[in-house]
């Protein structure tokens, strides 16, 4: 391939950024300021250079990762695009064998990523390992089964104190939700708090509400009101961008407020956990109309350190026999303290399959169903989904 691999220099960004702006029909603003709420670090965005034009680029945050048993680094891949001039011939390949190259020497065990297109990204070590879910609910059937119990209340807040009251629910939740990644002050004020026109699709501003109880905030939802009326009846929505709560009352009080909001007939959220408690605080969960998708990937890149980081819910001997083609450092026989080892294994699969459950995501028997581990001694299945047995389902709530 004539087409050079490298790391884009500082003056470079944008330039690496306009491939995949190419596919979004152009980037969503002042190409500079487009670049700088991209937050990825210095160094971190690598490029395919050919005859002196950048034809494609990758970068990657740098995240904590909430893994069960706790915070663990991750690199996060995000702008993957090539142009059309040169698809198909190799560069993205390159460019994930230096970016996955780039994130083991920097010692980070895992890679996490959302893919545009679920047959891309398996060949290099990623799989599939939460699912999230959207829904769609008319007003009119949002009862839930036991009114609502909490004693706080809600207040509309501008964006300031909204960064200065929702880290402190969010933080909460994340720390104990698997796929969730922590946010820096300038991720939430560039990020999530940041009202884009091109963000808002015909709707309304966004709205920032908090949740309170003796003056500390326990949940918040930011969201969107979608006015619109026809033959006088009112048929807007109300779009929740993210709403969550640091206890389970919170948690339903929050969702309470946005599905009880006026005017509105219909209420719709992405990306929920595919346990979220709606599924038993509503009446009527058949109305919700859940549809699942693909959530976040992940990708071991040092299969040992990643086994060492996570936690597990048991004490017992497991040996893992991984297989990595695209990191062949991985290949190998694994104990759960991420040891190396010769002992025979009771598990063997592939990188990307381990991936599926690394975060709580998937089980082995799953991946059994589907044909993706051979459980070399008897009941291996079932010791290892012991271990990597997690109470809740992972969740990452935003695409990055
Ligand atoms: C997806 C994209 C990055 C692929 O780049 P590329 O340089 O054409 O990919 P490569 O030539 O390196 O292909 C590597 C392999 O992936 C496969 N592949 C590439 N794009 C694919 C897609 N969209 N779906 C399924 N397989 C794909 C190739 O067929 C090839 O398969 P092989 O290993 O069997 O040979 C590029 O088409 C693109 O920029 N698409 C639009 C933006 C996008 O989706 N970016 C990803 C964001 S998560």
């Amino acid at each position: 391939m004539s087409v050079e691999i490298r790391t884009a220099g500082s003056d470079e960004k944008i330039g690496a950024l306009r491939p995949i702006w190419h596919y979004f029909g152009g980037p969503a603003g002042p190409e500079k300021e487009q670049a700088e709420r991209m937050l990825i670090p210095e160094g971190r965005i690598h490029v395919a250079v050919d005859g002196g034009e950048i034809v494609a680029g990758a970068g990657a945050f740098e995240f904590d990762l909430t893994v069960p048993g706790g915070p663990i680094r991750a690199a996060g891949p995000t702008v993957v695009g090539v142009l059309p001039t040169h698809r198909r011939r190799g560069v993205l390949r390159e460019l994930m064998r230096v970016q996955l190259e780039d994130v083991h020497t920097r010692g980070e065990p895992v890679a996490v990523l959302w893919a545009s297109e679920g047959g891309i990204y398996g060949r290099f070590g990623y799989g599939l390992a939460s699912v999230a879910g959207d829904m769609e609910i008319p007003k009119g059937h949002t009862r839930f089964a036991q009114p609502v119990d909490w004693p706080g209340s809600p207040r509309l807040v501008a964006a300031d104190e909204a960064l200065r009251l929702f880290p402190q629910v969010y933080d909460c939740v994340a720390s104990e939700t698997p796929g969730m990644l922590g946010r820096t002050p300038e991720w939430w004020e560039k990020r999530t708090l940041a009202d884009s026109e091109w963000r808002r699709s015909g709707g309304g501003e966004l709205v920032f509400a908090v949740l309170e109880r003796d003056g500390r905030p326990e949940a918040f939802a930011i969201y969107r009101l979608n006015f619109a009326y026809d033959d006088g009846v009112p048929t807007g929505k109300t779009h929740v961008v993210e709403a969550m709560g640091a206890t389970s009352a919170a948690t339903a009080a929050v969702w309470r407020y946005v599905l009880d909001i006026d005017w509105m007939a219909r209420i719709e959220a992405e990306l929920l956990p595919v346990d979220h408690p709606l599924f038993l605080l509503l009446l009527e969960q058949n109305r919700m109309r859940f549809r699942i998708g693909d959530g976040l990937w992940v990708r071991l890149v040092d299969v040992g350190a990643a086994l060492a980081a996570r936690g597990y819910a048991g004490e017992g001997e497991l040996v893992l026999e991984v297989a990595d083609e695209f990191c062949p450092w991985n290949d190998g026989r694994y104990r759960l303290d991420g040891t190396k080892t010769t002992a025979g294994p009771d598990l063997r699969l592939s990188v990307d399959a381990l991936g599926s459950t690394y975060l709580g995501g998937f089980s082995f028997a799953d991946l059994l169903r589907a044909g993706r581990v051979e459980e070399v001694r008897e009941g291996a299945i079932a010791r290892a989904d012991a271990l990597f047995r997690t109470d809740r389902k992972p969740w990452c709530p935003e695409i990055f």
